[in-house]
Parts: structure tokens; C-alpha cells; sequence
């Protein structure tokens, strides 16, 4: 089998999956992300320095490491160079560590006004979302308006579309009376200006990977956000704007089925979400809150206070299967140290049934009742431990409870946000087949 994994979010997103990378990058020699953008905020820390990387794959934190943006992205030229001067003025060095895809396609300035514009207009049905003009640029992309990465090779054309697109952008704006670019031809000067620096990091991403894996490298495709945000998986509307579950490894990097060894699902012990969209084992007031004090919930990118609230398993398992899980890594299992019990929702009902599919709409996921099993706390530390044994006996029993919820083993167990605050689980199918530390 090939030894190459998708390590995709299980939840909501933020479950962690920047640590997880971070341990995990130590085995692959590449670390691809497949879709996205800077709505990504993924939180690595390394010898107690934190970085919070947006764009760039947390494997570029390990030296020697080679980092790949894939054209499932889309890429705000600034906030990517912006992001190189940070890691590289902590000591990262970049360099040729860094290939971007020249078929990503680019988030340009009209693109934030345009979402701005489109979030106040649903007034209290917002998304929420992290204003990175995210979601309009993947709209150009499938009306087939989009402008890419190879673009910026050709200044005259270049300059054409952009205008072109501006030109139409300003029409919509007037009509429904939003903000109109005043001077296009401005705007698209400066933003040719920054954007071209980004032209030698342009790679034929597909190409490249395939070579390397020809050559027995081994890569790990690195989802941002999680299977519930998935445009066409998650709780619609309330998503992002492109395919995070696993299956967009393949068409965000140019990577074929046949070439993916499995798949590896992070997710928290408990669950949080920002933004709107229904949440069925949400917890309000007071419980609520201490898990966000405990767990220091607020968003990576734009500070908002995560909403958090128990396990899900029957979201669990429904990611579990839309992602065929091999393996789980339950993160942030320290947050739960204090608690007397811990409940895990098992089961949602709708009008006294029990729904054995995780519904497709939004109105029915916002209206199951969940059952929910109570499992005893253990009331100790587990921050910082590092191997199964010396967990309480209650901290195994839930992981047990919750792995066995969810239908697949648990491989790996985070026990703070450090590099080494990890716990391999030494049964594990996927950790003796990675031949990761034991
Ligand atoms: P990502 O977007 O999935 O990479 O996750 P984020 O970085 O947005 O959020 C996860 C947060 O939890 C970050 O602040 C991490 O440093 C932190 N974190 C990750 N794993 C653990 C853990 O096991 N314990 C604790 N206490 N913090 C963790
Ligand atoms: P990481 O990779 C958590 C959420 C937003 C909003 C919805 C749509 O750090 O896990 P968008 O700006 O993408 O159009 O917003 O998706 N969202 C995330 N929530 N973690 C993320 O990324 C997210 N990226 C987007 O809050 O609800
Ligand atoms: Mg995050």
C-alpha cells in the first residue's frame, strides 16, 4: 500500500489537526493541502513557540520537509507572503521548501467586498464566515471567471480578465446599491504588483507529487477545516465553500484514489463550531462556558468564541463513513480533566424515532433531540502524558467508549498542544503501519 494519508478534521474544524500534522510529519517526507484557504487557522506549537499557520502546511515547520499548496486551494497572494515573512523572521527558513500549485486559484481584492456585501444581505441567516473572500473566489472558479495562479505568467491577459471580471463585479454592485470599486485599473495594478512575487513558488503540483511518490516519498495530504464544513457532506448552508472531507485530497492535488493509503480522522474529545448552522449536542451557560475557558475556544483566525458542547457520535460515524476512517486521533483530552461525567450524545431523535442517517438538511439537524450516555470523569491530570498506560482508568474507558461510537479504532491521543504531548496507541492497525513511534 501506498504510504500516503489524509489527515482530514472530523468535526467543524479547528479539532487540532495543525498539532496532529505537526507529530505526525516526522514519517512523511511531504505535506500537501488540498482545499481552503486563509479561513484556515491551524495552531502549532514547537518548543513552547506558536505559530499559527493559515495557508502554508504545518509540515514546513520540520526541516527538510517539503510543503505543497494544491490547486484545490484558493490563494490570497498577500496573505501568503505575508505568512513566508513570519516563519521565516521566527528562524523558519522557506526557501525552495514551498510549491504552490499554478493552477490554485486566486482570492483577489473584489472578492472580500463581495462576501462583505453578501453576509450583510442574509442579515440574521448569516453564515458567519471568516470574511477571507473565500467563498466568492470558489464561485468564480466554477462560473468559470476565475483567475489562477499560471495567470500571473501572462501580465497582458492578466490584466484583460481582471478587468473584465472587476468590470462585471461593479454592475452587480450598483444595481443592488453595494460598494463600487472606484478606479479598477488601480487595484488591479497593486494587486498584479504583489500577487506576481508568489510566480516562483508555481508549480505543477500534480506532476510533482506523483513523481515523488514514483520515487517512494511519502506524503500527507493535510485537510483544512472539517467533514461537516464540506460544501457538499457538511451541514449545508452552513459550510465552506470546498470539498474538506477526504475525497478532495484527490481532486485538490491532481492525486489519484488508487494512490491514497488511508485516511486518519482528527477530532476533539468534545466538539466546538464557529460561525452559524445547526449543532445538535451544543451546550449553553455556564457548561458551556467553562469547556471554552478549559479549552481556550476562541477562533485562531478571527478571535471569536468557539460554541462547544459534548461528543457527537452520530456525526462521528457519519464522517467516519464519508471519509472511510482507517483511524481516530482524539485531541484535547486534557480539557475534560476536571469534569465529575462526561455525557457523549449516542443517538438523535426526531418526533420520538431514532434517525439512523445524519440528516441532509440543516432544519432536521437543528431539530433532533439527542440520547446521550453519561460516562464518569477521572477527575486527574492527563496533560502531558504520554503513553496509554499511564492515562486513568476512566480516560481509557472513555476513549474505548467513544472509538467503539464511532465504529473505528484510536491511533493517536493529544494530551496538550506540544509536539511530544502525544500518545501513540500501540494496538493500533494504522500506527504499525506508519511506523510511527510506539
Ligand atoms: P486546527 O485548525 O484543527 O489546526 O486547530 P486549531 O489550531 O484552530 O485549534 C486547536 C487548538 O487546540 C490550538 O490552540 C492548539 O494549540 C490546541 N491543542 C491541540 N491539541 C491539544 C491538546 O491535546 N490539548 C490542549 N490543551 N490543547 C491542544
Ligand atoms: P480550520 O482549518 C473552524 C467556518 C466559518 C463559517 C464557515 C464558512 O482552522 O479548522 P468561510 O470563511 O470558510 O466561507 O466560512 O466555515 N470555518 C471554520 N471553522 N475552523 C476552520 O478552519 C474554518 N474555516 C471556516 O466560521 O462558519
Ligand atoms: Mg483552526
Amino acid at each position: 500500500m501506498e504510504k500516503s494519508a489524509v489527515l482530514v478534521g472530523v468535526q467543524w474544524g479547528d479539532e487540532g489537526k495543525g498539532k496532529v500534522v505537526d507529530a505526525l510529519a516526522e514519517q512523511f517526507d511531504i505535506v500537501a493541502r488540498y482545499q481552503g484557504g486563509a479561513n484556515a487557522g491551524h495552531t502549532v506549537v514547537v518548543d513552547g513557540r506558536k505559530f499559527i499557520l493559515q495557508l502554508i502546511p504545518s509540515g514546513i515547520l520540520r526541516p527538510g520537509k517539503v510543503a505543497v499548496i494544491g490547486n484545490g486551494v484558493v490563494l490570497d497572494p498577500e496573505a501568503l507572503l505575508d505568512e513566508i515573512k513570519t516563519i521565516e523572521n521566527a528562524g523558519v527558513e522557506v526557501g525552495d521548501r514551498l510549491r504552490v500549485s499554478n493552477r490554485s486559484h486566486l482570492i483577489l481584492p473584489y472578492h472580500r467586498l463581495q462576501e462583505q456585501a453578501a453576509e450583510a444581505a442574509r442579515g440574521a441567516g448569516k453564515i458567519g464566515t471568516t470574511a477571507k473572500g473565500i467563498g466568492p473566489s470558489y464561485e468564480d472558479k466554477s462560473a468559470r471567471r476565475g483567475l489562477r495562479c499560471s495567470d500571473l505568467e501572462h501580465p497582458e491577459s492578466f490584466r484583460r480578465k481582471c478587468l473584465e471580471a472587476l468590470a462585471e463585479k461593479n454592475l452587480y454592485a450598483a444595481a443592488i446599491g453595494g460598494e463600487v470599486i472606484a478606479d479598477p485599473e488601480l487595484v488591479v495594478e497593486k494587486f498584479w504588483c504583489s500577487a506576481r512575487r508568489i510566480l516562483p513558488y508555481a508549480t505543477d503540483v500534480s506532476s510533482y507529487l506523483n513523481q515523488e511518490m514514483d520515487r517512494g516519498k511519502a506524503v500527507l495530504f493535510e485537510g483544512a477545516q472539517g467533514t461537516l464544513l464540506d460544501l457538499d457532506h457538511g451541514t449545508y448552508p452552513y459550510v465552506t465553500s470546498s470539498s474538506a472531507a477526504a475525497g478532495g485530497a484527490c481532486t485538490g492535488t491532481g492525486v489519484g484514489p488508487g494512490r491514497i493509503g488511508s485516511v486518519v480522522g482528527v477530532s476533539k474529545a468534545y466538539t466546538t463550531r464557529v460561525g452559524s448552522g445547526p449543532f445538535p449536542t451544543e451546550v449553553h451557560g455556564d457548561e458551556g462556558g467553562q469547556l471554552r475557558e478549559r479549552g481556550n475556544e476562541y477562533g485562531a483566525v478571527t478571535g471569536r468564541p468557539r460554541r462547544c458542547g459534548w461528543f457527537d457520535a452520530p456525526a462521528a460515524r457519519y464522517s467516519a463513513r464519508v471519509n472511510h476512517l482507517a483511524a481516530l486521533v482524539i485531541t484535547k483530552l486534557d480539557i475534560l480533566d476536571e469534569l465529575d461525567e462526561i455525557p457523549v450524545g449516542v443517538e438523535y431523535e426526531i418526533e420520538g424515532r431514532t434517525l439512523h442517517e445524519f440528516p441532509a438538511s440543516a432544519e432536521t439537524l437543528g431539530a433532533v433531540k439527542v440520547r446521550y450516555e453519561v460516562l464518569p470523569g477521572w477527575r486527574r491530570s492527563t496533560f502531558g502524558l504520554r503513553s496509554h498506560s499511564e492515562l486513568p482508568p476512566n480516560a481509557r474507558a472513555y476513549l474505548h467508549f467513544i472509538s467503539e461510537q464511532a465504529g473505528v479504532e484510536v491511533a493517536m491521543v493529544s494530551t496538550g498542544p506540544g509536539r511530544d504531548q502525544t500518545i501513540w496507541i500501540e494496538s493500533s492497525r494504522w500506527v504499525s503501519q506508519f511506523a510511527l513511534p510506539k
